[in-house]
């Protein structure tokens, strides 16, 4: 393996956010290989579109691991892969914390003992709880208020303490609320069982569901909704890519937030997603749910510096548009 085309090993990568960064990653001209235990990813995309090698296995058989990484010469982990469902994280910790703390401890271990020691890591703005400040710095105090949330802490604290004692580096990124799909339709968010609002509401468009649930309209935001930070998929993968550059480089381990830096509504995303499809989309407004901040935003300003990332879809529209693409497509 040259060291321009180096192999990166992609967990997760038939999920949502993974399968856009191995694409990306595939542009860039880096060789992947995807482990996933196909719980919630999706073979037949990994197949047809990524066109890479997929191995089906998860994250916490260290027999499967130690074998991966023996038999490849991989240069980084990129790790996708974790449970994501704050409610069930709720109801269920212990399959957070053994899926999202145990899987990814039990990862590391078989990295150490291959000598890869590159690692970028998809955390949450879940790590910060409700904020004090907005936009959040990644210096703002993490509380996390959800089980979720604290596995990703976890993990955050696992990867500070072992580049301190095994010299193992990592980019952690702390994502905003992805949105999004590749532009080309290739690619889109299919989860499954579906929460986040923008596939949703596009969902209730297609009438693949009946109505959109607005939960709490009597936060102190400008129309009464909670206010979130919505990336596009697209520059969650390209920060993917520079941030792994970065580490290639010999890059200090780091924390970045990646989000926009601006928040949209909960109304103003239905809004704007009926001027995108030009359907009316029926909404209900309910009380709110326990546990959800107002307003979310992240500031990326370090991103911007130091990995020299610069979203290139920062508009709502723009991430409305492609995501509507992609559920046309999805649903024809
Ligand atoms: N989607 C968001 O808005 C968002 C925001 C912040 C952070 N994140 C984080 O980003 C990552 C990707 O999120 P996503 O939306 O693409 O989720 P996703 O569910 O689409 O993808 C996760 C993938 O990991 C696989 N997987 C889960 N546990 C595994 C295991 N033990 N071994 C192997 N494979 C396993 C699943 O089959 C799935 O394909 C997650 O770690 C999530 O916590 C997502």
């Amino acid at each position: 393996m040259t060291q321009e085309n180096p192999t990166i090993l992609v967990t997760g990568g038939a999920g949502y956010i993974g399968s856009h960064t191995v694409y990306a990653l595939k542009k860039s001209g880096y060789k992947v290989i995807i482990l996933d235990n196909l719980v919630y990813g999706h073979r037949d995309l990994v197949k047809s579109v990524l066109e890479v090698e997929l191995i089906e296995g998860d994250t916490n058989d260290r027999q499967l691991l130690d074998k991966l990484f023996s038999s490849r010469d991989i240069t980084a982990v990129m790790h996708f892969s974790a449970y994501a469902y704050v409610g069930e994280s709720v109801k269920d910790p212990a399959k957070y914390y053994r899926n999202n703390v145990i899987g990814t401890l039990v990862l590391l271990e078989a990295m150490l003992a291959a000598s890869v020691k590159q690692f970028v890591f998809s955390s949450t703005c879940a790590t910060y709880g409700v904020p004090k400040t907005v936009p959040i710095p990644e210096d703002h105090p993490q509380n996390p208020i959800n089980p979720y949330g604290e596995s990703k802490l976890m993990v955050e604290k696992i990867l500070s303490d072992f580049n301190n004692a095994y010299d193992l580096r990592s980019v952690r990124f702390r994502y905003f609320n992805a949105a999004g799909a590749d532009p080309s339709g290739l690619l889109g968010e299919d989860h499954n069982p579906e929460t986040h609002l923008i596939p949703l509401v596009l969902q209730t468009a297609l009438e693949k569901r009946e109505s959109i649930s607005i939960f709490g309209t009597d936060y102190p935001t400008g129309d009464g909704t909670c206010v979130r930070d919505y990336i596009h998929v697209n520059d969650l993968a390209d920060a993917h890519v520079l941030g792994l550059k970065y580490l290639l480089k010999g890059g200090n381990s780091a924390v970045f937030n990646l989000g926009n830096g601006n928040g949209f509504s909960v109304k103003e995303v239905i809004q704007t997603a009926e001027r995108v499809t030009g359907k009316n989309i029926k909404a209900i407004e309910c009380d709110r749910r326990p546990g959800d901040p107002p307003v979310l935003i992240g500031s990326s300003d370090k991103a911007r510096q130091i990995l020299g990332w610069e979203p290139k879809y920062p508009h709502i529209q723009d991430i409305i548009a492609h995501a509507w693409n992609w559920h046309q497509k999805r649903h024809k």
